[in-house]
């Protein structure tokens, strides 16, 4: 299992393209900057990321500038701040910068901006890159989504037994997005076909989710109550044993992450 004691670097990644990495990045920031926890979400999808569209953000400086300049101290400079309070490093406005920003650049941001970040979230490009395995070396948790059609679960294997072969599956689960009653594959056969036992599961929502993109809240603020909320609220609230010293500020709104307080609590941890 995870250690979830100390979990402060999540990188969502996905074997394939199009399974909902900037959906789960932008709603996971959402829940957990809710809680009053300090969130910075890093856009490593560095040719195509559309984080600073999902949260409806116009960022006049990205991680390009940051890069061109070699400037890793002033990073919350290049930085935007979403109304959730949730900060964000947009990716390149053209996909032709990407390659200005190496694996080293972004490992150095990341440290830079553990100072002052309780949760960091960095979504990754579809695949296995350089850039990608190294940051998923350095995460305390890595999400790897797929859908539960065949093609990308076998992608996602394929993803699943590389990360066992770089000796950091441990800290792996798989996301089961855009599931249904009517999704073929039972759950059931999903950790033989995968070949990982951590799964969790997100059902798929009707145009609502795509509309949360389109009008860049995010979906978990427009629908509280609606089940991708909760599943992703239970998900992460198992995921982040937070420890007894991370504090939800605002006594009178108690979230999901108050009882996992409690449950820490009981266990005498
Ligand atoms: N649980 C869900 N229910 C319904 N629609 C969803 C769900 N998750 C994601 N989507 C939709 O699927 C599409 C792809 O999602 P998203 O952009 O998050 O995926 P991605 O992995 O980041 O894609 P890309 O590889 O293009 O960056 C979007 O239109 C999004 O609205
Ligand atoms: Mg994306």
């Amino acid at each position: 299992m995870t250690e979830t004691q100390d979990i402060k670097r999540i990188v969502v990644c996905s074997a394939v393209g199009g399974v909902g990495r900037t959906t789960i990045t932008v709603n996971l920031a959402a829940l957990l900057a809710k809680e009053n926890i300090t969130v910075s979400v890093i856009d490593a999808d560095l040719q195509f990321g559309d984080i600073a569209l999902a949260f409806d953000l116009q960022p006049s400086l990205t991680i390009k500038d940051a890069a061109e300049r070699n400037d890793k101290e002033n990073i919350y400079f290049y930085m935007m701040d979403h109304a959730s309070s949730v900060k964000v490093l947009p990716a390149p406005d053209r996909p032709e910068f990407a390659e200005l920003i190496s694996p080293d650049f972004l490992s150095a941001i990341i440290d830079r901006l553990e100072d002052n970040t309780e949760i960091m979230l960095v979504e990754t490009q579809a695949g296995l890159t350089d850039m990608n395995i190294q940051l998923m070396e350095q995460a305390d948790l890595i999400l790897v989504v797929s859908t539960p059609a065949m093609a990308a679960l076998k992608n996602s294997k394929l993803m699943i037994e590389t990360l066992d072969l770089l000796g950091i599956k441990d800290k792996a689960h798989l996301v089961i997005n855009r599931f249904t009653t009517q999704t073929v594959i039972r759950p059931k056969n999903i950790p033989e076909l995968t070949n990982m036992e951590q799964i969790i599961f997100l059902p798929l929502v009707d145009k609502q989710m795509e509309q949360s993109l389109d009008i860049g809240i995010p979906f978990v603020t427009s629908h509280p109550k609606a089940s991708f909320t909760k599943e992703l609220e239970k998900a992460i609230g198992d995921l982040l044993h937070l420890k007894e010293n991370k504090k939800i500020k605002s006594k009178s709104k108690l979230g999901f992450l108050h009882h996992i307080r409690l449950k820490g609590t009981e266990q005498g941890g």
